[in-house]
């Protein structure tokens, strides 16, 4: 997997040289309460809580995760091992990895009823994500410990639901196509158990490399909004099943998680490379939001980008469809940031090239994002189980801006 490696380190390389000028973060200490900052709409500004899970700094493009950098886990690490580093906050011994990895294995099948429930919603008319976030409600249903709220029991339910996550959106994308799910085969990682139990063939090491490092890479990103949404709803002492398929349900939309699928489409749309500068226009007079760019926090390149556009050339270089999929992107994104970028800090972001990395694969547009959930679930659960330790239910307060003294009229005066 050299050659992976080496486009990892260039992208690396890339990200240091171009922000070593810009600031040191602004914060990384621990919040004295009550925070004083201003919060804009969307909570932008707002601070809701302490982590040592994981950093962005949206001017440098850094993104770090339990005091490593996503450059380094991705050139190195595996899903198992970043999933177990963003749960316990430390990189594992081979004996605690070994042991991790077993414990997904017994958790590597689904209750033949899950797959029953799938069969029986119209799965070719759903969209995969409104399909996952009903299977891992029911897997609830099947737990005897769902409703046990303590850190220890909603751990268990994590790494269930890491193991299990991927053969659903596996049995999703198949069952969608009219085609049984798979059994899993017990000396998968979880990124060739992803790939297997969506197209039913053996990975080939250089495909399962690239899902590895897509995972890690999607794996936890700051208070997102379903992050933020899971961590909400868990604070109530709710179920961690319930606090999950409110994560998924918030990735699902195309502001967040769904984008990816909406990038597919777009480039779709615009057709081919030549095409993109008046797409853009046009685009730009309908004050259209272009899929797969901007974001909340980075004002600088996303690293994810960094690595995945890379990939997508290289897994497209060799189809000429694919290749003329990759350019008009390459095309979009420079007219976009020459646009918007310079006066907006204006980027890509992890959206925008990870649906050609999945279309190279294979994969239809509609599973992108249950691939994006099948990553997430570590950095949901990890925070969620963080914030359960030392819990304090979220509540914030609205400004009310309607009258106050309307005196009741009755209907018949209406
Ligand atoms: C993810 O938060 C996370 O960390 C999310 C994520 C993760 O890992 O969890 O990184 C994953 O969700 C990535 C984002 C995927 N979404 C998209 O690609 C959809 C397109 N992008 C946007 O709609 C937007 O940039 C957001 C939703 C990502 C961020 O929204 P904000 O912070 O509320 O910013 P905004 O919409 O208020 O934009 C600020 C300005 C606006 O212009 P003005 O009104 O100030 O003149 O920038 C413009 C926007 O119009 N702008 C865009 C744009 N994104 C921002 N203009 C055109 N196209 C865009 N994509």
């Amino acid at each position: 997997m050299d050659e992976i490696r080496e486009l990892i380190q260039a992208a690396a390389a890339t990200a240091r040289k171009e922000t070593s000028e810009e600031p040191e973060p602004a914060f990384t200490g621990s919040v004295a309460y009550p925070v004083d900052c201003s919060v804009d709409r969307g909570l932008a500004g707002a601070i809701a809580a302490d982590t040592k899970i994981g950093y962005v700094n949206g001017s440098k493009g850094w993104l770090i995760y339990r005091g490593y950098d996503v450059f380094d886990l991705s050139e190195h690490s595996t899903f198992e091992e970043t999933s177990f580093l963003l749960l316990n906050g430390h990189l594992p011994t081979s004996a605690e990895l070994a042991a991790f990895e077993e414990k997904l294995r017994s958790y590597s099948q689904l209750p033949p009823s899950v797959i029953q429930v799938l069969r029986e919603m119209p799965i070719n008319e759903t969209h995969p994500m409104s399909a996952l976030r009903t299977a891992v409600s029911f897997l609830g249903n099947w737990d005897p410990t769902a409703d046990t709220t303590t850190v220890e029991a909603e751990t268990e339910v994590a790494i269930r639901l890491i193991a299990q996550i991927p053969l659903l959106v596996g049995a999703i994308a198949r069952l969608r196509h009219g085609k049984d799910p798979v059994d899993p085969k017990p000396n998968h990682t979880l990124a060739q158990g992803l790939l297997y139990a969506m197209n039913g063939e053996e990975p080939d090491a250089k495909t399962a490399r690239v899902m590895d490092v897509a995972l890690i890479l999607h794996a936890d990103h700051g208070m997102n909004a379903s992050t933020f949404t899971t961590m909400v709803v868990n604070s109530s002492l709710s179920d961690m099943y319930g606090s999950i398929v409110a994560g998924i349900a918030s990735l699902k939309g195309p502001l967040h998680g769904g984008a990816n699928e909406q990038v597919l489409y777009t480039l779709e749309e615009i057709g081919n490379p030549d095409n993109v500068e008046a797409w853009f226009t046009k685009a730009r007079e309908q004050k259209r939001k272009v899929m797969g760019f901007g974001h909340r926090v980075y004002k600088a390149y996303d690293p994810r980008a960094r690595i995945l556009g890379p990939l997508a050339a290289k897994l497209t270089s060799a189809d000429p469809e694919m290749k003329a999929l990759y350019e008009t992107a390459i095309r979009l994104e420079k007219a976009v940031t020459e646009g918007l970028g310079t006066e907006k800090k204006i980027f890509p972001n992890v959206d925008f090239y990870s649906g050609i990395v999945y279309r190279a694969m294979g994969i239809e547009t509609a599973i992108f994002t249950p691939i994006f959930a099948a990553s997430r679930i570590s950095g949901w659960t990890a925070r969620a189980l963080e914030y359960l330790g030392d819990n304090r239910i979220f509540r914030p307060r609205a400004v009310y801006t309607g009258p106050t003294s309307v005196d009741y009229v009755p209907m018949s005066e209406r």
